[in-house]
């Protein structure tokens, strides 16, 4: 059974936010115990404003390519801050999760997911950050399985993204997630779009 089977069936257990219900999650629902490829154990938690210069050092292990391809926009570092912002979110239109290992003796981010909602959770934007180090190890799969598991536990029914179409690897991720994908050539960005039901 493939990756995205497992968490479909997993889902089964959880509840899904309705209309006129509370729209926002407690951080401690926000919480996955798991191995990336080469069994790293790591932990993808709800993002918290002290995580600010754990994640300053988290894009200081990115490269300008990465940053580039998640932001949009050139990027060497962040200052704390930007971080400081990152971390701030409200729970209720945002949400962002950070994955978390342990490397000698110490806690150490390595990658940022975001999901951006409009008001009444009609659509919300996903967005995800690997470290370089760690990516092609599952981690960016991880987080889009967990991302579009809480989108539909926050009541959301649409989930959106915007990609280079030179990235291969989002886009590998989404297709197999059911994603459907329009090209804009002028503007060189696939926009990628997932209806939850
Ligand atoms: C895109 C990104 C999130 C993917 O995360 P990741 O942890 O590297 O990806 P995974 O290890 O989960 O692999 C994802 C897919 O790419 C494939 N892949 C891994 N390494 C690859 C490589 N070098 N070349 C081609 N495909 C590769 C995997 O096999 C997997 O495909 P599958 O699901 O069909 O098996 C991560 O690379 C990243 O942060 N990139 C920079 C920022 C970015 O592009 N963000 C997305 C836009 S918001």
């Amino acid at each position: 059974m493939g990756r995205a089977h497992k968490n479909r069936d997993s889902r089964k257990r959880l509840s899904r936010k309705g209309a006129g219900e509370r729209m926002s999650l407690a951080p401690e629902e926000l919480v996955r115990h798991g191995w990336m490829w080469d069994r790293t154990p790591v932990t993808l938690r709800s993002v918290q404003p002290e995580d600010a210069p754990a994640l300053c050092a988290m894009f200081r292990a990115c490269s300008p390519k990465s940053l580039y391809l998640r932001f949009e926009r050139q990027l060497n570092e962040i200052s704390l801050d930007q971080a400081v912002q990152l971390c701030s979110v409200d729970h209720k239109n945002e949400i962002g999760i950070v994955a978390e290992i342990k490397e000698a003796g110490s806690h150490k981010l390595i990658g940022l997911g975001q999901l951006s909602a409009d008001p009444d959770h009609g659509t919300a934007e996903y967005a995800v950050l690997v470290a370089d180090p760690w990516q092609g190890k599952g981690l960016g799969s991880k987080f889009t399985d967990f991302c579009l598991e809480i989108a539909w536990r926050w009541g959301v029914k649409r989930v959106v993204g915007e990609f280079s179409p030179s990235n291969v690897r989002i886009i590998r991720i989404l297709q197999s997630r059911g994603f459907r994908f329009q090209r804009d050539r002028q503007e060189q960005v696939v926009f990628a779009e997932k209806i939850l039901e």
